[in-house]
């Protein structure tokens, strides 16, 4: 079956459809500008993805098939770009991220799954095709999800070559990121936070937990694995991702509000139909977008001392909170 692919970084915000997963390329790959290579990366992911994941004519072939549908039905892969940009940074090789970034991409869409169910934010569409239970059922899109995060672990676990400190260390960034200190409690204080008032700092804190924690652990775990990171690098990586990941999430935001969904691959105006304590609902769509700057220019201005090196996550941040889906 032709899965659809990303609406990527770099296409205008289109919603492109393409046959994948797909080998890495090899034309892209030498280009000096971050942005270039952006095809050659998300191959990259593809290609370790369908590595790691079961074949969908395994035992329980629904469930096999609705996992994979869940994670090749496109996206922007963020996350795994943000891995890929943080070992540019720090002088990891690309061969040492695949797994990292696959294993965070699989948290990330789990966690998409269970957001789209009719018990939390009830969408019919995701990256422009049905969600994974409209497609399939609501009870294989939960199993699917559940299936998906302690794959993350198990192939984090399996990684080799890599020590087993580090692993360890790995294991816990990640799951602290998606457990109820992390993507997990947000989604508990954002449902909880459907039609009240919410003040700045809570609402920052809820979108640090609901999204910013994985974008963190995108960053920091690629710090874990580059061995030796200084603490000067690894706090400005850290406060950068920290202003990113909520700028990213207030970026989301106004896109639901201002965004085509033939554009964006989901539902427009779903936030004001749920009544979801959001940004733009409570601040207004002017005070959203100028927060995103603010957050944009303080994370920046976090990176200095990571001197060009940064220039591929300099330009992602920008992307982040600019991108057109
Ligand atoms: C959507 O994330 C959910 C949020 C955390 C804001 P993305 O915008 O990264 O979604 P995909 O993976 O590209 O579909
Ligand atoms: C989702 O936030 C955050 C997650 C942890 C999945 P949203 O509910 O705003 O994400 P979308 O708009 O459905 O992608
Ligand atoms: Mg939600
Ligand atoms: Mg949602
Ligand atoms: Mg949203």
């Amino acid at each position: 079956m032709a899965a659809p692919v990303a609406d990527r970084p770099g296409n205008g915000g289109q919603i492109v459809y393409a046959t994948q997963p797909v080998s890495p390329s090899t034309d892209v790959r030498l280009s000096v500008l971050f942005e270039e290579r952006i095809p050659y990366f998300s191959e990259r992911v593809a290609h370790a993805m369908d590595e790691l994941l079961p074949q969908a004519g395994e035992q329980p072939e629904r469930l096999h098939k609705a996992m994979r549908y869940a994670v090749f039905n496109g996206g922007k892969r963020i996350r795994p770009l943000l891995v890929y940009a943080t070992g540019e940074c720090l002088g990891v090789d690309v061969s040492r991220l695949d797994t990292l970034a696959a294993a965070i991409e699989f948290i990330h869409t789990f966690s998409l799954v269970h957001d789209d169910l009719p018990a939390m934010d009830d969408d019919d569409l995701r990256r422009g095709l049905p969600t994974v239970h409209k497609r399939f059922d609501e009870a294989t899109a939960i199993l699917a999800a559940d299936a998906l995060q302690p794959l993350a672990f198990a192939v984090i676990s399996g990684m080799g070559e890599v020590a087993t400190h580090t692993r360890a260390n790995l294991v816990k960034l990640i799951a602290d990121a998606c457990g109820s200190m992390g993507m997990t409690g947000g989604q508990a204080i954002d449902l909880a936070a459907e039609g009240k008032e919410l003040r700045g700092a809570e609402l920052e804190c809820m979108y640090a937990l609901k999204t910013g924690a994985l974008i963190r652990a995108s960053i920091l775990s690629v710090c874990l694995l580059a061995d030796g990171t200084s603490p000067e690098y690894f706090d400005a990586l850290d406060e950068f991702s920290r202003d990113i990941g909520i700028a990213f999430q207030i970026k989301d935001d106004i896109l639901d509000v201002e965004g085509l969904t033939e554009v964006i691959g989901k539902t427009a105006g779903s936030d004001e139909r749920l009544r979801k304590a959001t940004y733009p609902a409570l601040f207004g769509i002017d005070a959203s977008h100028k927060r995103c700057a603010e957050l944009l220019a303080d994370g920046l201005n976090h990176l200095a001392p990571l001197g060009k090196d940064a220039d591929p996550l300099r330009w992602l941040a920008d992307y982040m909170v600019s991108r057109g889906s």
